[in-house]
């Protein structure tokens, strides 16, 4: 059995995830996403990839192209194109969400400067705007106050991204100074952390110098963290959710190349131990 780990920049998961295989016995490979080709008259064996792939590009476009590409040859990857499509972004994931009734921040989507300051207007702050396609906090803005909140719009306007120009624009959840990170694989919650902003940090991400601690995995937890990796089309996922104080649990996003850095300090559980044995279950369907 060999397992086959793509990258583009090796981080502590992609480490993590080949020693794992080698210590479970298992051939793995290492390959660098940035040197592969291949064209439409290419056959699987061309490529040499092992019997399953572990996508683990941080480039969201680079990842989910290179998918489609090695599903044209057959190859079982992990997460398969269209999860990565859907949790890559942030738009397709709130519809996808809210169309399986799971308990989401309420979203607009607007398709112009004019009407999103209008929806802004309506709508009332504080709101907070994302980019649709994003992660790390990454351009992750709250609105308070409607002078910055139309700045904010006039800026994605002068941004040479089209997907700049696609509002999306959603109630700010009264919460804790924490969020919570379910690590999904298959259909097991392996670990759940809280992750607590850093000082000065609205924004509760890892990397923004968030702190991981271990949350218990609640049974409403673990039902609603694998409905939304259900809702995406499974596979290994990190759901996130916030404690709203009027609404309870909702998932705000679902991350398609998760990572476990700061969950892994504090598991109780092996994570990537869980996802090599996930991948290889996968090969051998
Ligand atoms: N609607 C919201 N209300 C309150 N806090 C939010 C909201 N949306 C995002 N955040 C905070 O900002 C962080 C980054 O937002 P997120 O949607 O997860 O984008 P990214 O994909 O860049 O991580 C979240 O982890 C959370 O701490
Ligand atoms: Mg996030």
């Amino acid at each position: 059995m060999q397992v086959c780990i793509i990258y583009d920049k090796v981080r502590f998961e992609e480490k993590a995830l080949y020693d794992k295989a080698q210590e479970k016995g298992l051939k793995a490979l290492m390959v660098d996403a940035k040197t592969i080709t291949l064209d439409t008259d290419s056959k699987k064996e061309d490529l040499a990839l092992g019997d399953v792939i572990l996508q683990r590009s941080v480039s969201h476009y680079r990842g989910l192209y290179l998918t489609a590409c090695l599903e044209f040859l057959d190859y079982p990857v992990i997460n398969r194109f269209s999860v990565a499509e859907t949790c890559g972004n942030k738009l397709v994931t709130s519809l996808v969400l809210a169309k399986n009734n799971i308990p989401t921040p309420k979203t607009h989507f607007a398709f112009s400067a004019e009407s999103a300051i209008e929806v802004i207007r309506k709508t009332g702050l504080p709101l907070v705007l994302k980019p649709i396609v994003g992660s790390w906090g990454r351009g992750v803005f709250p609105l308070r106050d409607e002078e910055t909140a139309n700045m904010i719009v006039e800026m994605r306007e002068e941004d040479d991204s089209p997907l700049a120009r696609i509002y999306y624009v959603q109630e700010m959840i009264d919460r804790p100074p924490r969020d919570i990170r379910c690590i999904v694989v298959g259909d097991r919650v392996v670990t759940a952390i809280y992750r607590y902003s850093a000082e000065n940090e609205w924004r509760t991400n890892v990397a923004r110098g968030g702190k991981a601690e271990l949350a218990p995995v609640t049974k409403e937890l673990e039902d609603l963290a694998l409905r939304a990796a259900k809702a995406v089309g499974g596979g290994i996922v990190g759901v996130d959710l916030m404690e709203d104080k009027a609404k309870g649990l909702v998932v705000h996003e679902v991350n398609n190349t998760v990572e476990f850095r700061g969950a892994a300090t504090v598991s109780v559980n092996d994570i990537p131990g869980a996802m090599i044995d996930y991948a290889v279950s996968i090969a051998k369907k």
